[in-house]
């Protein structure tokens, strides 16, 4: 299954799943790595993994559907067949996410439905909770809606700030992230009345 990435900043989740996707048994390739902002960090990274890559600078198009489909473009000249946002920092238009429906996945830093959005850790922290963590899921055109893959909590300590729990769910994310996009290209997860079931994992 040919993926391509798309990112806005560090890309360490991307680089994550180029190294699982660097194993002989795993079930995909990944054949792009598109970013929005000509400066990210994952760029660099990408390019040292040999992936192919490709900035598309939102503020070069006169609207979102005119940037939405410069992507769809680049996605379509490198044979892309399913995505993979990976601290993807835009909201993308109905219509993208129509054409990618059940073929597209992201990665959210909280424990979906909790906390959508941004800020997530600070909001953990004065929320009080005692697990956070992360969410891969389907994405849907609400933000951060979407049937749940995986997830992966962590403990929130007392003397955990911002940093410190995001570095934690940051370690998870790396974990569950890979194990998501296995399931789901391997066809062991898919979609059913907007739930995920997931085959037997045999573990
Ligand atoms: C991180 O905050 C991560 O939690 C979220 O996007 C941000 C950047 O991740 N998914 P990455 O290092 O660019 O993958």
């Amino acid at each position: 299954l040919r993926i391509g990435i798309l990112i806005s900043g560090g890309g360490s989740n991307m680089a994550a799943l180029v190294k699982a996707a660097g194993e002989a048994d795993f079930p995909a390739e990944v054949a792009v790595v598109v970013s929005n902002r000509a400066g990210a960090g994952g760029l660099a990274k990408a390019e040292a993994a040999g992936i192919a890559t490709a900035v598309i600078d939102h503020k070069a198009f006169p609207d979102r559907e005119a940037f939405d489909a410069a992507i769809d473009e680049t996605l379509a000249a490198h044979g892309v067949e399913f995505v993979c946002l990976a601290g993807f920092m835009r909201l993308l238009t109905e219509g993208f996410v129509t054409r990618w429906h059940n073929r597209m996945i992201n990665i959210h830093p909280a424990l979906l439905p909790l906390f959508k959005g941004l800020n997530t850790h600070q909001r953990a922290l004065d929320a009080g909770v005692k697990f956070h963590g992360a969410t891969v899921h389907f994405v849907r055109f609400g933000m951060d809606e979407g049937p749940i893959i995986a997830q992966g909590a962590v403990p929130v300590l007392a003397s955990d700030d911002a940093a410190t729990l995001a570095a934690r769910v940051l370690g998870a994310e790396h974990r569950i992230y890979p194990l998501a996009l296995r399931l789901v290209a391997s066809g062991r997860a898919r979609v059913e009345g907007e739930k995920v079931v997931c085959e037997d994992m045999g573990e």
